[in-house]
């Protein structure tokens, strides 16, 4: 037996309800302004977790879209490097946009050992990446930053730098020397890929 109380009268009736108790428009209590604001909050619930998701999905898929932009750029004809010598060279940057300007120009070393066989390094000291100058006396690239010292192969001479200096793939074509750049040079990453330059 039910003993819920039933509205009988008007003055049962629902607030805001102008019509007489029992009829059809009191049995659904929702006012309009309550499933407006649920509507309301569901949209900007969706937003917020929309925009909340962005950087755990970059975090998740980023890596599998990010690419090193490396691509062959031409250093100038071989009569720049003659063999036996350690000569600068100056180039500019695959992953530059219009808008760097001279900091899109990046340096390296060329080390031509005997005709056609090339070594070219990279112009950041292997320690804290500050650029390193070959002394034709010495035949030591030094570090001005921490007294980083290579040999004239590239290899660790003496100083805090962990190892030798990064080198770029290197190619000979149409009497131009070549370099796989790009890839800027990192302790975990080395520009150095043995086979292009075998
Ligand atoms: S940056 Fe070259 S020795 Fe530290």
């Amino acid at each position: 037996m039910n003993h819920e109380p039933q509205p009988n009268n008007a003055s049962d009736a629902p607030r805001n309800c102008s019509c007489k108790s029992g009829s059809e428009c009191c049995q659904s209590p929702e006012p309009p302004r309550r499933g407006f604001l649920f509507a309301f909050g569901a949209v900007m619930m969706t937003l917020g977790g929309a925009v909340a998701s962005v950087p755990v999905l970059g975090y998740l898929f980023g890596g599998a879209t990010r690419r090193y932009k490396t691509e062959w750029v031409d250093l100038g004809p071989l009569e720049q490097f003659p063999a036996g010598e350690t000569r600068f060279a100056t180039f500019i940057t695959p992953i530059s946009s219009p808008n760097d300007g001279a900091t899109a120009k990046t340096a390296c070393w060329v080390r031509c050992i005997k005709s056609g066989k090339f070594q070219v390094f990279a112009i950041n000291c292997a320690h804290l990446g500050c650029p390193v100058r070959w002394f034709e006396q010495s035949k030591l690239f030094l570090c001005p930053c921490h007294g980083g010292v290579y040999y004239q192969d590239g290899s660790r001479a003496s100083g805090p730098p962990p190892r030798g200096l990064f080198e770029y793939p290197w190619k000979v074509t149409d009497g131009h020397l070549a370099i796989d750049a790009g890839m800027l040079p990192g302790l975990q990453e080395t520009a150095y890929f043995p086979e292009a330059s075998a």
